[in-house]
């Protein structure tokens, strides 16, 4: 019979098998158990090795047995070789064993004698394999029926509420592990303190100043550091527009989803610390003069749109 895998598909083959099998039997949290036990890989390595040294070691004598073979033993083998695995004798006792059909010489044992206008029937027995799935189902059934039905172990509903049960204890755990608290617009504060500046700013250079210039000048994007803006100023009107992006202009994109609002909370803070910065080569103020309500300007001519100051 023809080997059924070439070696350099069984070595791989099986060691995915063993490697799989020690991923999903030995509990190693969220990572891969070879990596948190070194013995698991200790043993992987050992267990490859092991497996290419069969190979080699097989293959050897395979290659040793053939060489002390006299001619017609040769030919014997490569016969023997030559007939796939469809057709080997094992293959073709296992089918006859599970099906236990008559060859169409023997359809003579079985033939009945009805015959409807030439369409004969044959008395074949039913496949083994057919009969015995049968008596697994009755034998399931009955099992199913006493434990569900006589001695009434647990219900589908109960079923549920143990996994709802199970399921509400997981979600419990994973806001543990990640706290995370939505900041909205109502909630939003300016951040003054350095350590979320510092990330706002690091955010800013790698999301915002290919648009708005390292030094909030602008490019694409207008002018960070003056005291107009296009959306309203102050912290909530910045945050909102960072979270959900501009609706007059689509370049400039919501980021709430990418960064979450807690981070969308601290760039915004710092592009307001731009404020009044005034880098050279920036672009030239645009949209309103925004003044904020808690600081009433003592200027009153400054506001140029009344309406924007009461509208937050
Ligand atoms: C692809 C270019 C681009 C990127 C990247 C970008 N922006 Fe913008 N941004 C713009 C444009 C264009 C506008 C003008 C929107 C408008 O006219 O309403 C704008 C507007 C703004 C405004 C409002 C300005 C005003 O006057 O109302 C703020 C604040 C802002 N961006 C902050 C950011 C921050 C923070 C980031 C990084 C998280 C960022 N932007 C990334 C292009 C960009």
């Amino acid at each position: 019979m023809k080997k059924l895998f070439p070696s350099y598909v069984r070595v791989p083959l099986i060691f995915a098998f063993v490697f799989g099998a020690l991923e999903y039997f030995i509990d190693s949290g969220d990572r891969p158990a070879f990596i948190k036990f070194p013995m698991v890989a200790l043993f992987l390595v050992v267990f490859l090795f092991l497996l290419v040294a069969i190979e080699i070691v097989v293959s050897a004598v395979d290659r040793v047995t053939y060489h002390m073979l006299t001619d017609e033993q040769r030919k014997q083998l490569e016969e023997a070789q030559s007939v796939s695995f469809a057709d080997s004798k094992w293959v073709q006792n296992l089918m006859k064993k599970m099906t236990r059909s008559k060859s169409i010489e023997q359809e003579a044992d079985v033939m009945l004698d009805h015959d409807y206008d030439g369409i004969k029937e044959l008395d074949n027995v039913l496949p083994p394999w057919w009969v015995n799935l049968f008596y697994a189902t009755i034998i399931f059934g009955v099992i199913y029926l006493v434990r569900f039905h006589v001695m009434d172990e647990y219900t589908q509903a109960q079923e549920y509420d143990q996994e709802v049960a199970a399921a509400n204890i997981e979600i419990e755990k994973n806001k543990l592990n990640s706290p995370k608290e939505e900041i909205t617009f109502d909630k939003v504060t300016l951040l003054t303190d350095a350590e979320s500046l510092a990330k706002g700013k690091e955010i800013y250079t790698n999301a915002c100043a290919a648009c708005h210039k390292a030094d909030g000048g602008g490019i694409v994007g207008p002018n960070l550091t003056d005291d107009h803006w296009i959306n309203g100023g102050g912290i909530k009107n910045v945050f909102k527009l960072i979270a959900e992006g501009s609706k007059n202009n689509p370049t400039m994109v919501g980021w709430a989803k990418t960064l979450g609002t807690k981070e969308v909370q601290k760039v915004a803070s710092y592009v307001l610390s731009l404020q009044g910065t005034k880098p050279a080569g920036a672009k030239a103020a645009e949209g309103e003069k925004w003044v904020e309500e808690a600081a009433p300007s003592t200027d009153a001519a400054t506001v140029t749109d009344s309406t924007k100051v009461a509208v937050k």
